[in-house]
């Protein structure tokens, strides 16, 4: 039930937050030590050579995110795959392989197709998925919840960042990421419910960025460069402006000749190792008419940037990041008076290749 919400994309929206929390109890617990992760699993991991992890859209996107948690915090190299190009063109294997899928309905007919191929070459495989007892948890040898709730807005919003922060308590719980991640995690949770309740301010920035518009881009580096696409992608699937998001120092070797007067351009902001290089990406395509919208972490900011996020540990800021990504998404496409939730051409679960 919508509640008082006007579409469920809002409410899963907000629903963050509480879901946030709901990992944390579970996959912590009161020592802040891991729970609820077989240790089977955490063997299994550690005894690979390399992860894979493969997943469609948005799930996709949320493994972009996680390879930096699995590398930074296992020290084991990650790859990311979409899963219907994976089933049909296979990559090179390392010897000891583990497969992790990430899917919300756990019933997309692409990543089923992998998981069908790694049960028969013999890989292990673990499903991080929000609807449990589906195909993909059924038929991987492991399964760990991501505890969302229903997700009926088409377009993922709280699967997405739940996504994020099961990988992260993985990672955690395999390596040594010496930080004391509930707490991070706490305080990330937080900082989420501030831009929640900012929701005005993305109103604003949408209506005044994209109406009338046609395409936008989102740029970044790094971790931003991993939400970009993900960013894109909301805005374009509910909008149906034109969106791509990419790596910004990506622009210069072409996207940049589509600049005009008035182009949107968001830049994420929040990773200080990239933030002088993109700071001269944001400059060059404002030389060029772009409007930028630069939504930049608390300390990276600087005076006139279109929204100022609060600071959490660096590799955590895609949770928030996001969040102003899906609001500018919603509030677009309200004004453009279509169905939020509905957007044409498309289903909540992708049962067919
Ligand atoms: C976009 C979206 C899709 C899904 C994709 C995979 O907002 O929801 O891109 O992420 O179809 O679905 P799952 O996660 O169910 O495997």
């Amino acid at each position: 039930d919508k509640g008082v919400y006007p579409y469920y994309m809002l409410k899963e929206i907000d629903e963050q937050v509480i879901v946030a929390h709901t990992l944390s109890q579970y996959y912590f617990d009161d020592n802040a030590q891991i729970q609820n992760i077989d240790d089977d699993i955490i063997s299994a991991i550690k005894a690979a050579d390399r992860l894979y992890i493969v997943a469609a859209g948005t799930s996709y996107h949320a493994g972009l995110v996680g390879k930096r948690y699995f590398e930074q915090w296992t020290g084991i190299p990650t790859e990311v795959h979409i899963s219907s190009e994976f089933a049909y063109d296979q990559p090179l294997l390392s010897q000891r392989p583990f497969f992790i899928f990430l899917s919300q309905s756990g019933e997309t007919a692409d990543s089923r197709e992998v998981l069908d191929n790694v049960v028969k070459q013999g890989y292990p495989s673990l499903t991080l998925a929000n609807v449990m007892n589906s195909t993909l948890t059924r038929e991987a040898n492991f399964a760990l919840p991501l505890l969302a709730g229903p997700e009926i807005a088409v377009a993922s919003t709280k699967a997405y960042t739940a996504q994020i922060i099961v990988e992260a308590i993985l990672a955690h719980a395999v390596g040594n990421s010496q930080i004391d991640l509930k707490n991070e995690l706490a305080k990330t949770a937080v900082e989420m419910q501030v831009i929640i309740d900012q929701k005005d301010e993305f109103k604003a920035i949408a209506e005044q960025a994209l109406r009338g518009q046609r395409s936008a881009f989102y740029i970044g580096r790094g971790l931003d460069a991993a939400v970009a696409v993900e960013a894109a992608l909301k805005l374009k699937e509910i909008s149906y402006i034109q969106t791509e998001g990419f790596a910004a120092g990506e622009l210069k070797h072409g996207t940049i000749s589509l600049i005009e007067e008035g182009t949107p351009v968001f830049a994420l902001l929040t990773q200080s190792k990239t933030a002088g290089l993109v700071r001269g990406e944001i400059a060059q395509v404002a030389a060029r008419g772009a409007n930028t919208i630069i939504i930049s972490g608390k300390k990276l900011a600087k005076k006139g940037d279109a929204y100022v996020l609060p600071d959490v540990n660096e590799l955590l800021m895609p949770l928030l990041t996001v969040i102003p990504a899906q609001l500018i998404a919603y509030y677009a496409t309200l004004d453009r008076n279509l169905d939020v939730d509905r957007p044409r051409n498309l289903a909540k679960s992708v049962t067919v290749q």
